[in-house]
């Protein structure tokens, strides 16, 4: 069968399907525990406490009662790197060793060549500088500076720093050497064109090279700072077939296995700052390179951590950025907690003076975020009479929204010694704040958005078991048509399409279509003939439902008769509501005959 899936065979997915197990890959990125049947884990995909992501590994499948998302291992890969269906199964594909065919009937993703010949080139690039600065002559200066700066030989090896001479041709020679294509190379960022004529030169001159590497531990791109002062401090590579900025945590691939295992992360600034925090002994350090904190790294943070903490500068920029990324990071379900740095300190500058044991106390003691945003706040006012008052004034609205009354009182009282002002007064204004929010609250039409940082939406919870009787009915005849190809024929002959719910119509459609090629009942490879994001979840949370397997054409037959019912006491409410016009109006006679027409249904 064609999926209309840019023509992906389906063997090929189903190959993937038989080797990627739904737990292996699942627990990858989310903590499973057995529950008899099923694993239960917190839902990777929006923010929850108690846990409604179920797996079940009869079934294949995934599916989360809290956000609705659900489907099988494919389907998990694509939400939760962000991989379309094409990419998600030659990933897959590749890593358990399955041929994908070339060329034709695989169009939609050849093997991209040039990306292959990228992959290589950044390799390679990085070994070679890597080899200059510790080998020769042109790495000697650069090797001096990083030891002043603390740098020793495991640590520049372990980060594969490397140094780029201040040469023209230094790589281009390299490349060219080994017949790349230096177009190629220039759009792939390692390589500048040349302003007045033809030709190419190194991109990076002069500089300490800091490679990146993609969560697979492949060089995708290089930051390259300059020896000393001068602009721009670092050089960062181009966005390329590679390289996706928005996408890439620096030093990711080092960090997933401690991340995953402590749950948390710690997220710095800048390359030296994850170097030191290394060197301290923290593994689970990755940073944002400079640029403000995306979406997407908030996502692949969420999907392997419950916990970030924010290492960022001590001056007054590092503090606002700081302020940026905690609503971000706790909008995802993220706990926050901001270590301070203090004196305008990096944790980088922070380590070199300080040492390890100081610097380890002040990562582990990081403070929460309603602390931070008081020390923030503090930083603004200038404690004479007034500046107090204004700190009070809009530090009560950040302690106001706690709901924990312990947790306001340690806040208040904190306050109240370090302003010299009356606890009982604070308290009674943080109380008075607290009505008034509470009130507007209850008035405002998006409470939810307002005061639930988490993305859980209420209302998105399928409840089964409240169902109409015709919904649950269809529901039933679906998850038993899933198990059982018997019972789908019967179904086909008897109730064909004639769901009243359109998506269910629709997964009979598909189910009759892939039962009519003789495969054998598998949900996981039924949903990966769906192709349809909505039909895909409906299939996982039917599936979900705990209906036995065995079945009788009795059970069928009761379930048909609930569907079938439905269009006709729909019919008939409509036409009781006519009646009822008719006689209202006064065309009894109208009226009469509709009294028939419903008594002839009624029959049926
Ligand atoms: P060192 O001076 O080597 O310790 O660098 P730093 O990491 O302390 O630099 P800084 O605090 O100035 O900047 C933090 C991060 O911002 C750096 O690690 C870089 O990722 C990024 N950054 C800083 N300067 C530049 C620049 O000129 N260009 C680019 N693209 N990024 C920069
Ligand atoms: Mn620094």
């Amino acid at each position: 069968m064609s999926t209309g899936q840019g023509n992906i065979p389906d063997d090929v997915i189903e190959a993937v399907l038989a080797r990627s197990d739904i737990v292996d890959t699942v627990s990858k990125y989310v903590h499973l525990t057995k529950q008899g049947k099923y694993m239960k884990g917190l839902c990777p995909f929006h923010s929850e406490k108690t846990p409604s992501f179920t797996v079940t590994p009869e079934r294949q499948i995934f599916y989360c009662y809290g956000c609705g998302k659900g489907g099988n291992a494919i389907k998990f890969r694509m939400e939760i790197e962000g991989f379309s269906f094409p990419e998600a199964v030659k990933i897959m594909a590749e890593e358990n060793d399955i041929a994908l065919p070339e060329g034709q009937g695989f169009s939609v993703i050849p093997r991209n060549p040039e990306k292959e010949r990228l992959y290589e080139a950044h390799e390679l690039t990085a070994k070679l500088y890597h080899f200059l600065l510790k080998n020769t002559e042109h790495g000697k200066e650069a090797i001096a500076y990083l030891r002043a700066r603390g740098m020793h030989d495991k640590i520049i090896d372990q980060f594969q720093i490397g140094f780029a001479p201040d040469r023209w041709d230094t790589l281009v020679q390299f490349l060219s050497k080994r017949n790349y294509d230096l177009k190629e190379m220039e759009k792939g960022g390692l390589l500048s064109a040349r302003h007045e004529s033809d030709g190419f030169i190194d991109k990076f001159r002069g500089r300490i090279m800091f490679p990146i590497h993609d969560r697979n531990g492949r060089v995708i791109a290089f930051a390259g700072r300059i020896l000393g002062e001068g602009q721009p401090k670092y050089l960062n590579s181009p966005e390329s077939l590679l390289f996706n900025k928005s996408r890439t945590l620096y030093n990711l691939h080092q960090a997933k296995t401690s991340i995953r295992k402590l749950r948390q992360i710690i997220l710095c600034e800048g390359y030296g700052d994850v170097i030191s925090s290394w060197e301290a002994g923290f593994h689970n350090v990755v940073a944002t390179m400079g640029t403000s904190l995306t979406e997407q790294q908030v996502a692949i943070m969420k999907s392997m951590a419950e916990e970030v903490v924010i290492t960022y500068d001590g001056d007054k920029a590092g503090l606002a950025a700081a302020m940026k990324v905690i609503p971000m990071l706790e909008g995802a379900g993220l706990r926050v907690r901001i270590s301070v740095m203090g004196d305008g300190l990096d944790p980088d500058d922070y380590f070199r003076k300080y040492g390890a044991d100081r610097f380890r106390h002040i990562i582990e003691s990081a403070v929460s975020t309603t602390k931070f945003k008081l020390i923030y706040l503090k930083k603004h006012h200038i404690l004479l009479e007034e500046g107090k008052i204004s700190y009070a004034k809009e530090a009560l609205p950040i302690i106001a929204v706690l709901n924990s009354s312990t947790e306001r009182e340690v806040y208040l009282r904190e306050l109240s010694s370090e302003l010299g002002l009356s606890y009982e007064s604070l308290k009674q204004d943080c109380n008075l704040l607290r009505q008034s929010m509470q009130k507007k609250m209850s008035s405002g039409d998006n409470k939810e958005k307002r005061w639930n940082t988490g993305r859980h939406k209420k209302g998105q919870i399928s409840t089964p078991t409240l169902l109409p009787a015709y919904h649950a009915a269809e529901r039933r005849l679906l998850s038993l048509m899933l198990q059982d190809s018997e019972a789908a024929r019967y179904v086909s002959d008897k109730l064909g399409e004639a769901f009243n719910i359109d998506d269910h119509a629709a997964i009979a459609a598909y189910l009759y279509a892939y039962y009519a090629q003789d495969k054998p009942p598998d949900i996981s490879r039924f949903i990966s003939s769906l192709h349809d994001d909505r039909l895909e979840k409906t299939v996982s949370s039917i599936s979900m439902m705990d209906t036995p397997t065995d079945w009788n054409v009795q059970v069928l037959d009761d379930c048909i008769r609930e569907v079938l019912k439905y269009p006709r006491q729909k019919q008939i409410d409509q036409k009781k509501e006519e009646m009822m016009k008719a006689e209202r109006s006064g065309d009894f006679m109208r009226a009469a005959q509709i009294a028939s027409e419903i008594i002839a249904l009624e029959r049926q």
